[in-house]
């Protein structure tokens, strides 16, 4: 099954994602994780990547399309993916449909209240990635991983004001994508506010697993 996980930032995808993976059996294909895992591995473009996304912007269509593009080639997409964070654009989206058919686009519905709620307190692992939070799910000792041990920071784009500006380009190049998948008849709509497990129990139900 070939999905897209669009909504805000803080809507909950990349929380979902993992869980859905297992469930569908296919790669979790974060652009947002690709682009910090290049800052970290300090390529050439890393910090022009880290200045943009540091404070809220979006990385340009072309070099993103160009990764989407080469990364949905391999073959562990044969059977499907989610998209996660990809397409962010209309020509993100247009590039899209000329190299893979979507199944569905998972759109989760958040207000922006709850997006900040969930952001300034996302604590994220620099080693394994697991996203916590300071109130709703804290890892068990302050600053470490439950999971791997590995430190436990926030993330630049997580400050207030890379908030507040993430929301608003959401809100001018991204919402348009509702209208865009929805004409097409493939949007499934999910609310986005209750707990992670009552969302992945709806995300099974209209995806049909
Ligand atoms: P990216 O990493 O994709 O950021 P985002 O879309 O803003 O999404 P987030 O990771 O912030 O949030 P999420 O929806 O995954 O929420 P999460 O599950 O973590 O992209 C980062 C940047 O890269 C972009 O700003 C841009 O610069 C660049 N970029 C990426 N893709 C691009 C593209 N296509 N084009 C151009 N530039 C691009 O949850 C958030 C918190 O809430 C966590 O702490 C979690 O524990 C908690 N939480 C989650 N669900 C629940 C729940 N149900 N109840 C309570 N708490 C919850």
């Amino acid at each position: 099954m070939k999905l897209v996980f669009l909504g805000p930032p803080g809507a909950g995808k990349g929380t979902l994602a993992v869980r859905a993976v297992e469930a569908l059996k296919v790669p979790h294909i974060s652009t947002g994780n690709i682009f910090r895992e290049a800052i970290a591995a300090r390529i050439p473009l890393g910090k022009r990547i880290a200045a943009l996304i540091g404070s809220g912007g979006l990385v340009d269509d072309e070099a993103t399309i160009t990764l989407v593009r080469e990364r949905l080639a391999k073959s562990d997409t044969a059977a499907g993916y989610i998209l996660d964070g990809f397409p962010r654009t209309i020509p993100q989206a247009d590039a899209l449909e000329k190299f893979s058919t979507l199944d569905k686009v998972v759109n989760f519905d958040i207000p922006d209240a709850t997006v900040l709620e969930r952001l300034t307190g996302r604590r994220v692992c620099r080693n394994c990635g697991f996203n916590w939070h300071a109130t709703f799910n804290p890892p068990s000792k302050a600053g470490v991983c439950d999971k791997c041990g590995g430190e436990v920071f926030i993330r630049e784009d997580d400050k207030p004001e890379a908030i507040l500006k993430r929301l608003d380009v959401y809100r001018i190049q991204t919402a348009p994508l509702i209208g865009y998948y929805r004409a097409k008849g493939i949007l499934i709509d999910i609310d986005a506010r209750p707990s992670v497990e009552e969302i992945f129990a709806e995300f099974k139900k209209a995806v049909g697993k």
